[in-house]
């Protein structure tokens, strides 16, 4: 691997535990407004110390991260949808890589959408985003993406979309946790970290999928709405970190997120 590329990933992927705490708060880019990240950057910069990097698009970025800050950036480069329009899966890649370089980011991100009637689109776009990464040095992580169907996070599928990222070229992967999480991986040559999905019911919850996926293999996470749509979400950040970093387990990283929330 070129030394540019090397050096990117391991500034997302910390290489003292071979893990990562990617902060998502790309959601807007399709739809709008979420409950918690209306004002973006509110939202971001409490929970900026505590993440490895932050995922979003250029306009977030922008308008609402301190350009004086060090967190790597992994810029999300597909959309052109949005959740009430017709087909979620229509998507093309809408930032150049120029326009990625002048961000300073650490790597670039794309939605595949596999099995869909844009299947082949989202999967061509993919490749011509490595290819040009490739010149550059820049890292691209594609996001196995379901859409509205979240029923299709199994395993058969998750493993299928995941493994054809790889064989396109994807640096990393993101996907979401299932049963049997362990084929996912060990199918997939490249780092895999899990989304967090809609807000589990509990911290608990969340922390116990985190630890799973770290216990089955995944490189890390790169979650969103289950800790900035926590009540608590730095405390939840830091009990994510826990988990990935720290070995914790969930029942542990439990007691840090208490402990953090009383202040003690
Ligand atoms: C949307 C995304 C999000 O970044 C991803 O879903 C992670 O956020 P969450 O943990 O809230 O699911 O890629 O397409």
């Amino acid at each position: 691997m070129d030394w540019g590329m090397k050096n990117r990933l391991s500034r997302i992927i910390k290489p003292d535990t071979g893990h990562t705490v990617m902060l998502a708060v790309d959601h807007g880019y399709f739809l709008g407004p979420t409950h918690k990240l209306e004002n973006a950057g509110a939202t971001i910069e409490p929970l900026l110390p505590y993440a490895d990097a932050l995922m979003l698009t250029r306009g977030i970025l922008r308008t609402s991260v301190d350009a004086g800050s060090d967190i790597p950036v992994v810029l999300r480069v597909s959309g052109g949808t949005s959740i009430i329009g017709e087909n979620l899966s229509n998507e093309d890649i809408t930032t150049s890589m120029e326009e990625a370089v002048r961000l300073n980011v650490a790597a670039v991100a794309l939605s595949i959408f596999v099995g869909t009637e844009h299947e082949q689109q989202t999967l061509v776009n993919l490749s011509y985003l490595v290819d040009i990464g490739n010149e550059y040095g820049i890292p691209v992580l594609a996001v196995t993406a379901v859409g509205k169907e979240l029923g299709k996070r199994d395993v058969r599928f998750l493993a299928l979309s995941c493994r054809i990222a790889a064989e396109l070229g994807a640096s990393f992967v993101k996907t979401y946790y299932c049963d049997e999480f362990e084929k996912v991986v060990e199918c997939c040559p490249v780092p895999v970290v899990i989304a967090g999905g809609p807000k589990l019911e509990t911290e608990l919850d969340a922390l116990q999928m985190a630890h799973d996926a770290i216990q089955k293999g995944a490189a890390g996470v790169d979650m969103g709405r289950n800790i900035w749509q926590s009540d608590n979400p730095v405390p939840m950040i830091k009990a994510v970190r826990a988990v990935v970093h720290e070995k914790a387990t969930p029942q542990q990283a439990l007691d840090t997120f208490n402990k953090s929330k009383s202040g003690s």
